[in-house]
């Protein structure tokens, strides 16, 4: 079980608010060149939300929606769907490159948020489709919790109500799960029921993670040969002779062309609303000889180009994505770079070579503050913080905390494993992660482990058959949940797109944990651990990556990175950039894990002026970042920020608390 997943966007006290002002000998604060605003209370969304768009979806009431209720098309037939979105189910063939017309199909869940104009108006961008990473990140899910932050992000500033400027650009969002992941079908499995499934991850909890002891690593082993040589058995048998098995047509390849498909059937879509409204205008307002509407909207069949943001994952889907279709890209933005020929074949640098380097930010940012707003603060410098943590590190891995039972939950342990999670946390998301790893590691240092035991168990929810799984049996489609699926669905992908992680023995896998410890103490074992996963899985995917990743594409592509990132490292990005020719990377001065983990009004208004004009930020543009970890900024400099900005600030730091980026790797 990952107590990772304890965070939830409501579950957790907004420890990280801090408004008092930072000591003055902190130097970094005059490159922040902008303020703070009371993070209590704050209105992420501010601005109603407006559908612009003549509602033409078939009617099923929205609190009723469920896709099993959706049919699969091959054309976008969209309904309305949770608030104020819109889902269809895309049908496409499972192997694209079987010629006989036969075989299986996947129906892709595509969620869509509507544009805040109409398709038919000249201010209509398009549709920018959006991926979370993981693998096997919603991003269904991504546009239900986020989708309007991304919205204000790419759109134009001014409300289109009040400013009528055709260059303005109002866009659609679109979301999708990719292949084996959330509401995209056919679904998997590693575990006949949910019960079952938590079984396996309690006791993984209690095993502890790699290098948490002495027999940490044959137990990982032995744990992860089980559950992965069924898991892998069970994804590569086809149901019936001479169907695909969903295992081989999982990885990363396809889900790029499903992209295109869904590319290709949103300007079938806009067409067909185009039509309706030309034939409406001409019926109300007499023919028009030009057919306007109908022109701005014509489909353009082979020809209709991607606008895309991914992040983490997200940006092997849009690489790959444009090493396939390089004349198709409109606009990317591809944040958090992910090293495509280390994620493919293990070839680069260590992903993971930046992560101790954040850690060290939060021993200096912990001095820097004090232990008003750092808990764990300690006199002495930054070293001495450090000294203080690993002798709280040291003291767990010799002997865990026990922790009695409270009124809210039952007795607990708190493990070296749970500290190690924490790290991560903190690592991935200092914003939110670093107070939390102030507050828990003081405690312990203290011997109370009980507002880590409150997190652990917030992390957990309960599991009993239902009735319809108990009537249907295991392996029943009652008895699968796809949305607890999530790290399954994500190793079934990471283990097809990297099949050199599947072939590694006891011993060569040994050799690559210790190099990942040296690389990163911090997150060496956590990363190790992924790559177990992938041991006794055997899977070959049909589609193979064709060489390597880089094209020419018809747009130069926006590469964005924070400076310091635990797992997509600067030089991933900056390899990655080479590969494009006239792609840019921006640089964001901040922590943790894309930029969405810590706002810049400047890196987000460099990422909009794309989306509206096309236009990227000047090559070597280092945007600041506009919250620190563990403190905030001075409140007197807010005035300076204009109230565009003001709200594109709130979104982010809204933005911030609700990605779910933290529970998947990348
Ligand atoms: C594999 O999964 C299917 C359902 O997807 C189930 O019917 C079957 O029994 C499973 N087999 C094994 C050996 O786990
Ligand atoms: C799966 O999609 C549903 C919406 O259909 C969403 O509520 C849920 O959060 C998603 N699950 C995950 C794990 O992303
Ligand atoms: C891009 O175009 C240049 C100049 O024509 C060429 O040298 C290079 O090989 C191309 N790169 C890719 C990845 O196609």
């Amino acid at each position: 079980m990952d107590p990772s997943k304890a965070f939830g966007f409501s579950t957790l006290p907004d420890h990280y608010v801090q408004l008092s002002p930072p000591r003055p000998r902190w130097n970094v604060m005059h490159s922040i060149g902008v303020a703070l605003v009371a993070l209590a209370g704050l209105v992420w969304w501010t601005s109603p939300f407006q559908a612009g768009e003549t509602p033409r979806s078939r009617a099923l009431p929205v609190a009723d929606f469920s896709w099993d209720q959706v049919t699969p098309s091959p054309t976008l037939e969209y309904h309305d769907c949770f608030d104020g979105l819109q889902c269809a189910r895309l049908r496409v063939p499972m192997d694209y490159h079987r010629t006989d017309g036969q075989g299986r199909h996947v129906a892709v869940a595509v969620a869509r948020l509507p544009a805040k104009v109409p398709v038919t108006d000249p201010r209509y961008g398009g549709a920018v489709l959006v991926n979370p990473g993981g693998p096997g990140g919603s991003g269904v899910a991504m546009v239900l919790l986020g989708g309007r932050d991304v919205q204000t992000i790419v759109d134009a500033e001014q409300d289109p109500s009040v400013a009528s400027r055709a260059e303005n650009k109002y866009f659609d969002i679109i979301g999708f799960d990719p292949r084996g992941v959330n509401n995209t079908t056919p679904g998997f499995s590693c575990f006949p029921n949910l019960f079952s499934q938590r079984n396996w991850e309690l006791q993984a909890a209690a095993e502890g993670i790699l290098g948490s002891s002495k027999d940490a690593f044959r137990r990982n082993w032995d744990r992860a040969i089980a559950l992965n040589t069924g898991c892998s058995a069970n994804l590569t048998t086809p149901l019936r002779d001479g169907e695909e098995a969903l295992g081989e047509h999982i990885n990363t390849l396809p889900v790029a062309r499903d992209m295109l498909e869904i590319v290709e059937r949103h300007g079938q879509w806009r067409e067909k609303q185009g039509l309706a409204e030309q034939r409406e205008r001409d019926r109300t307002h007499g023919y028009d000889p030009h057919q306007t509407l109908a022109a701005r909207t014509r489909w353009n069949p082979g020809q209709e180009k991607i606008q895309y943001w991914g992040r983490s994952y997200g940006t092997i889907l849009g690489s790959t994505f444009a090493t396939l279709f390089p004349d198709r890209i409109h606009r990317a933005v591809l944040d958090a770079v992910v090293d495509a020929d280390k994620y493919y074949l293990g070839d680069g640098h260590s992903a993971i070579e930046d992560a101790d380097a954040i850690f060290a930010r939060f021993t200096e940012y912990c001095e820097a503050v004090g232990s008003e707003n750092c808990p764990f603060y300690t006199e002495g410098g930054a070293a001495a913080i450090e000294e203080s943590f690993m002798a709280v590190d040291n003291a767990l891995y010799d002997r865990s905390v026990p922790v009695p039972s409270s009124s809210t939950r039952g007795p607990e342990v708190v493990t070296w494993s749970d500290l190690k999670n924490i790290v991560r946390i903190a690592l991935y998301q200092p914003l939110r992660g670093f107070p939390l790893l102030a507050e828990y590691a003081s405690a312990l240092a203290q011997g109370n482990g009980a507002p880590m035991a409150d997190f652990k168990v917030g992390g957990r929810s309960p599991s009993c058959p239902s009735t319809q799984c108990l009537q249907g049996g295991p392996w029943s489609a009652a008895c699968q949940v796809p949305g607890y699926n999530e790290e399954y669905s994500s190793a079934a992908i990471l283990c097809a797109d990297a099949e050199y992680l599947q072939s590694a023995d006891e011993d060569t896998f040994g050799r690559y944990w210790q190099s990942l410890r040296e690389d990163s103490a911090m997150l060496g074992d956590y990363w190790a651990g992924l790559g177990l996963n992938c041991v006794g899985w055997d899977v070959k995917p049909k589609w193979q990556l064709p060489g390597r990743i880089a094209a020419n594409t018809s747009h130069p592509l926006l590469f964005v990175t924070n400076i310091l990132d635990p797992v997509t490292p600067l030089r991933s990005a900056r390899k990655m950039s080479r590969r494009f020719p006239g792609s840019v990377l921006l640089q964001q001065d901040s922590e943790g894990h894309s930029t969405l983990a810590a706002p810049s009004v400047c890196t987000h208004k460099a990422i909009r002026r794309y989306f509206q004009t096309g236009e990227l930020p000047p090559p070597d543009t280092v945007c600041a970042g506009d919250l620190k970890p563990l403190f905030g900024i001075p409140q007197a400099m807010q005035a300076a920020r204009s109230a565009g900005d003001q709200q594109l600030y709130e979104v982010l730091v809204g933005a911030a608390q609700r990605m779910p980026a933290v529970r998947l790797p990348l």
